[in-house]
């Protein structure tokens, strides 16, 4: 299961959903105290009330005027000894009579003035207690008050132990509540985790178009996403095809144009405005042969995702130079590279090291070296170096364009450094000439990210 990142659905759908689990288990929580605790402190008041009536129902004057008990009260805890269960019996010119538990202190009888059961809070024998009381006439008319008490701290006991044991098993659903909410979240979200993959494959040129069937809420985005990739891949492949057609029309007329200035060139009147044709003629065929170059190798271009496997790559180039320049030694260093894939289309990477490295063999004396650097930051550069004259300085932008050549006795068009341009360009990756040490160096510098092939 992906994890939630900032900014991401995923983590606000967890966000949405904690808040959702969080309110609902706070209200269950709030609730299910209060209710609890009402019923428990309702509960509670009812026995005390029994107790009270119990306590009156039990206790009689003896003929020595001591007041005793026909029985000892039904709760057992009246006997123990501070347990928070007390009763009282007083009556004016007897002695009180109180209960096992009561071992010290005495209950304020101030509420058991009343025939009518009242009750309140007041401090007891071991901390505040609530405290039951009534009064009653004895058989020689005096007042007997009759007092029952029970520790706060024992109703707060029972509703604190509740509240512990509701606590821990609300914690333990939210919990569960929080998992399933993550399951569902993954769940919803896998048609989207789909769509990502299938951009992936689209991007990396392993699939023509968004592949997968996605729900309705999707569906119409997919398809409408798939049209618009053909209408532009057609358009694409017609644009080519005319850029290439009209190339390939211009030809012959200029063919002629030029057989017509070489042939004003022989009149002396006429030579110098033939001297102009002819450059123009010969700019408009470097021109002509770079777009159908670039047609040529735009149409016979398969969609290819394998990446660029580094320093692989390079090997069948190098094999191929050595073939094309001989007499020159082609090497290559490899720096933390190994394994190693660029996110760029091989076809095109490999066209441009070509380029590169047949300009570095025309142009070194002996020796080309070619090196790969990858750093940890995901970059990599390639680096194109020769032994050769290089290019004076201030000429160094001017050999991209088109038709530029500053070496007329080598062989070529002008077009490579050109060509290796626009493909850098297309890819997002930058290409840049600078004199070294020795000769010419070619870097190439890749940003895509990296990874262990
Ligand atoms: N490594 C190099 N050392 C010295 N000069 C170079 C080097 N690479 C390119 N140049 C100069 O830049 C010019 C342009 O190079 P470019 O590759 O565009 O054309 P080309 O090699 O002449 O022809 P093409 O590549 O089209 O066959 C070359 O003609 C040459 O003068
Ligand atoms: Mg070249």
């Amino acid at each position: 299961m992906r994890l939630p990142v900032p900014g991401s659905l995923r983590l606000r759908f967890l966000l949405a959903v904690s808040l959702w689990v969080a309110l609902g288990i706070a209200a269950i929580w709030f609730s299910a105290v209060g209710i609890f605790s009402r019923h428990v402190e309702q509960s509670y008041h009812e026995e005390l009330e029994v107790h009270v009536r119990e306590l009156g129902g039990l206790t009689e004057i003896a003929p020595d005027g001591r007041i005793v008990l026909n029985r000892p009260l039904s709760d057992p805890r009246y006997a123990e000894p501070l347990s928070g269960f007390y009763w009282q019996v007083t009556a004016e010119g007897h002695e009180p009579l109180r209960s096992a538990s009561m071992t010290r202190g005495s209950l304020d009888e101030s509420i058991a003035h009343s025939p009518e059961i009242l009750h309140r809070l007041e401090s007891g024998p071991s901390g505040p207690a609530i405290t039951y009381g009534f009064t009653r006439k004895g058989p020689a008319g005096e007042e007997i008050h009759f007092v029952i008490a029970t520790d706060q701290s024992e109703l707060d006991r029972l509703i604190g132990s509740f509240t512990r044991d509701l606590t821990i098993w609300l914690a333990g659903l939210a919990a569960l509540l929080l998992a399933t909410g993550l399951a569902i979240i993954a769940f919803g979200l896998r048609p989207l985790d789909r769509l990502a993959l299938a951009f992936a494959r689209l991007r990396d040129g392993e699939a023509a178009e968004l592949e997968g069937q996605y729900p309705t809420e999707i569906a119409p985005l997919a398809a409408d996403l798939n049209t618009y990739i053909r209408q532009n891949e057609a358009m694409l492949a017609r644009a080519r095809v005319q850029a290439g057609n009209l190339a390939h029309s211009l030809r012959t007329p200029l063919a002629i144009i030029t057989d017509e200035a070489e042939r004003l060139a022989r009149h002396d009147e006429s030579r110098a405005a033939s001297t102009v044709l002819l450059d123009q003629a010969s700019a408009m065929e470097q021109q002509i042969e770079y777009q159908l170059a670039r047609a040529r190798s735009a149409a016979g271009k398969k969609p290819s995702g394998r990446g660029v496997v580094l320093p692989d790559v390079a090997l069948p180039i190098l094999r191929a130079m050595e073939r094309l320049h001989p007499d020159k030694r082609f090497s290559l260093e490899v720096t933390g590279c190994e394994g190693m894939v660029l996110a760029l289309d091989p076809v095109d990477y490999t066209e441009v090291l070509s380029i590169l490295l047949d300009n570095a063999g025309k142009w070194s004396r002996r020796a080309v070296t070619l090196s790969f650097v990858c750093d940890k930051t995901g970059s990599c550069v390639a680096r194109i170096a020769d032994d050769g004259p290089g290019i004076p300085e201030d000429l160094i932008d001017q050999a991209f364009v088109v038709g530029t050549r500053f070496d007329r006795d080598a062989a070529g068009s002008g077009l490579g450094l050109a060509i290796a341009r626009d493909l850098c360009e297309a890819m997002g990756i930058t290409l840049a000439l600078a004199n070294g040490t020795q000769g010419l160096v070619a870097e190439l510098r890749c940003d895509a990210v990296l990874h262990l092939a």
